[in-house]
C-alpha cells in the first residue's frame, strides 16, 4: 500500500495542471475550490476585486436570512464544558488528525482588507463594508460586541461566471502542512547548513535534546500577546496555522523530526546521496506515511462502513479526476469541531497528568507557543493525544464553551465564537442551506444522495420530519420565531 501511495504521489507531482486543480508543480499559484453544489453568487459584472454583487447579496442575506448565526450558536450548538461525553472508542488523536489532514488540503485566505486605498478595519467596524461581514450580537448595537469576520478571498470563475473562493494551499494530500504550498515557504522550511536533507529546526530552543519548529519571522507575532514576558513567537511550519493550538504543534514538530530521521537514516544507507535527493526521498515517504494512516486509519473511523462502499480500492493513478477541494468540503469538514474537548491534557512518562502542568484550558492554548518550551514539551501533549478521548459528537453536546465563547480570546479583542464563523462562512461562500431553497430545493439533501425533505407549515414541529426531539424543538422555537 505505500508503494501504491508513494506511486501515487510521484504520479501526481508530475502530471499536468488540471483546470483549477490540487496545485502540484506550480505550487506558488492559488487555486479555487470547486463548487459541488450549486452556484449561490455570481461574480459581478465590475470583476471581484471591485465592490462585487455579492456585497449585496451578503447584506440581504444578513436582512433576510432565517437566523443571526449567533443566535442558532447560542440556541442550538452551545455546549458548556462540564456537560460532555468523553468518545469511549475514539482517542483525541482521532480529533487531531481530522484537523492535520485539513490543513493538508485547504486554507480559504482572508481577502484583503485594502480597498480603494483604504483600510477597512473589520475588527473594529459593523458595516457590511466589503470585506467586512461581521457577526453581529443579537440585541446589541456595540461594535465592540461584535465578532469581526472578513470574506474569503474571491476568484471568479471564468467559464460558469460563479464567484469562487480561493484555496491558499494545495489540495493534495502530499504533506504541505509539513513542507509548505510554495516553493518559496517550502525552501524556507529547509536547513541550508550542510547537504544532509533535513529541515530546520529551532536555534533558540530544544525540547530534551530533540528539535523544536524554527520560529516565524515576524515582527509582531500573534503569540507573542499569550504571555507577555515569555516573548516566544509563534513557530513556522509548511501551514501558517501551525500554533493554533498545542497539539497540533505537537503534530507539526513530529513529522519534522520524522523527516529528519528518514533522511538520516537514508543518508546512512545511502552514503552518495546528495541533499536534494535526501529531502526529496524523506518527503516522499513522510507524505506516504501520511496518506497511509488517513485512509487506512481516519477514514474509516470517520465513514465507519460507508468508508468500504463509498471508496472504492485503489487502482492506480487516474488523472482526469479533479482534485480540487470542493467548496462544500470545506465547510462540511468542520464536522470535527464537535469532537474537541475543552481540556488539553499533558501526561508523564507513566501516563499519569504532568505536574503541574495537566489539563490547560483550551481557550488559554490558542496560539500559545511558550508553553511548549516553557511547560515540558510536545512529549507530555502526545500522551495525552494516544491516551485521552476525543469529545462524543452529540447531538445536543455539539461545541464546546471554549470554542463557542473564548476561541481566541487572548489575541482578538474578544472571545470570538467558531460555530458563528462555520455558519456565517458558509454563507460568505454562498452554499446552500440544509433545506435551502434557491437555486432549487434540497441541494445538499440531494447532494448526499438523501431523501427530499419540506419544510414544515409554521406551526408544525421540525420532529415529524427529523424524527429528533431535541433538535426539532430548538429549530422551530428559532426558525418561527424570526420567519
Ligand atoms: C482545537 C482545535 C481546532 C480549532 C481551534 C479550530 C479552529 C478553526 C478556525 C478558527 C477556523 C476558521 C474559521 C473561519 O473563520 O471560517 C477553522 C476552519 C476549519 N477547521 Fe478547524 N479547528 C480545530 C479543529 C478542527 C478539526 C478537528 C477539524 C476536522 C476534523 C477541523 C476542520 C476545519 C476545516 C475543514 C476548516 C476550514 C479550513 C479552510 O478551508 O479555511 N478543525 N478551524
Amino acid at each position: 500500500m505505500v508503494e501504491d501511495l508513494e506511486r501515487t504521489l510521484w504520479e501526481s507531482s508530475s502530471m499536468s495542471q488540471l483546470p483549477g486543480g490540487g496545485v502540484s508543480r506550480d505550487m506558488s499559484r492559488l487555486s479555487s475550490m470547486t463548487r459541488g453544489l450549486g452556484p449561490q453568487a455570481v461574480c459581478s459584472i465590475l470583476g471581484v476585486n471591485r465592490r462585487p454583487l455579492f456585497s449585496f447579496l451578503g447584506f440581504l442575506a444578513m436582512m433576510f436570512l432565517p437566523a443571526q448565526v449567533r443566535s442558532v450558536s447560542n440556541e442550538i450548538v452551545a455546549t458548556s464544558n462540564e456537560d460532555i461525553t468523553e468518545d469511549q472508542e475514539r482517542s483525541l488523536a482521532f480529533m487531531h488528525w481530522g484537523q492535520w489532514v485539513d490543513h493538508d488540503m485547504d486554507l480559504a485566505p482572508m481577502t484583503q482588507t485594502s480597498i480603494d486605498n483604504k483600510q477597512v478595519e473589520c475588527d473594529t467596524s459593523c458595516n457590511y463594508a466589503p470585506p467586512c461581514f461581521p457577526i453581529k450580537t443579537p440585541g446589541s448595537r456595540s461594535p465592540a460586541s461584535a465578532c469581526p469576520f472578513i470574506w474569503t478571498a474571491p476568484a471568479c470563475n471564468p467559464t460558469t461566471y460563479v464567484r469562487e473562493q480561493l484555496n491558499a494551499i494545495t489540495s493534495y494530500l502530499d504533506a504541505s502542512m509539513v513542507y509548505g504550498s510554495e516553493e518559496a515557504l517550502a525552501r524556507s522550511l529547509r536547513n541550508h547548513s550542510n547537504d544532509l536533507g533535513l529541515m530546520a529546526l529551532n536555534q533558540d530552543f530544544t525540547d530534551h535534546g530533540l528539535g523544536l519548529l524554527p520560529f516565524e519571522n515576524k515582527t509582531k507575532s500573534l503569540c507573542l500577546y499569550t504571555n507577555k514576558t515569555a516573548n516566544i513567537p509563534c513557530f513556522q511550519g509548511g501551514d501558517k496555522r501551525a500554533t493554533e493550538n498545542l497539539g497540533l504543534t505537537a503534530m507539526h514538530t513530529m513529522f519534522v523530526r520524522e523527516h529528519n530521521r528518514l533522511a538520516t537514516e537514508l543518508k546512512r544507507m545511502n552514503p552518495h546521496w546528495g541533499g536534494e535527493k535526501l529531502y526529496q526521498e524523506a518527503r516522499k515517504i513522510v507524505d506516504a506515511e501520511n496518506q497511509v494512516i488517513t485512509f487506512r486509519d481516519y477514514l474509516p473511523l470517520v465513514l465507519g462502513n460507508e468508508f468500504y462502499k463509498q471508496l472504492p480500492l485503489y487502482t492506480g493513478y487516474n488523472e482526469s479526476v479533479d482534485p480540487t477541494v470542493a467548496n462544500v468540503f470545506s465547510l462540511a469538514f468542520r464536522f470535527g469541531h464537535g469532537s474537541i474537548p475543552p481540556l488539553v491534557p499533558r501526561l508523564d512518562e507513566n501516563f499519569k497528568p504532568l505536574a503541574p502542568f495537566f489539563s490547560a484550558p483550551l481557550h488559554l492554548t490558542f496560539c500559545a507557543s511558550w508553553r511548549i518550551p516553557m511547560e515540558g514539551g510536545i512529549d507530555p501533549l502526545v500522551r495525552g493525544i494516544l491516551a485521552d478521548h476525543s469529545k462524543l459528537m452529540k447531538q445536543n453536546q455539539m461545541m464546546v464553551e471554549e470554542l463557542q465563547e473564548r476561541l481566541f480570546e487572548q489575541t482578538e479583542h474578544i472571545g470570538l465564537d467558531l460555530a458563528s464563523l462555520n455558519l456565517q462562512r458558509g454563507r460568505d461562500h454562498g452554499l446552500p442551506g440544509r433545506e435551502s431553497t434557491a437555486p432549487s430545493p434540497n441541494y445538499q439533501r440531494s447532494f448526499c444522495r438523501l431523501q427530499r425533505m419540506y419544510r414544515p407549515p409554521r406551526n408544525q414541529k421540525f420532529s415529524k420530519y427529523t424524527q429528533i426531539y431535541y433538535l426539532s424543538h430548538l429549530f422551530t422555537h428559532i426558525y418561527t420565531r424570526l420567519w
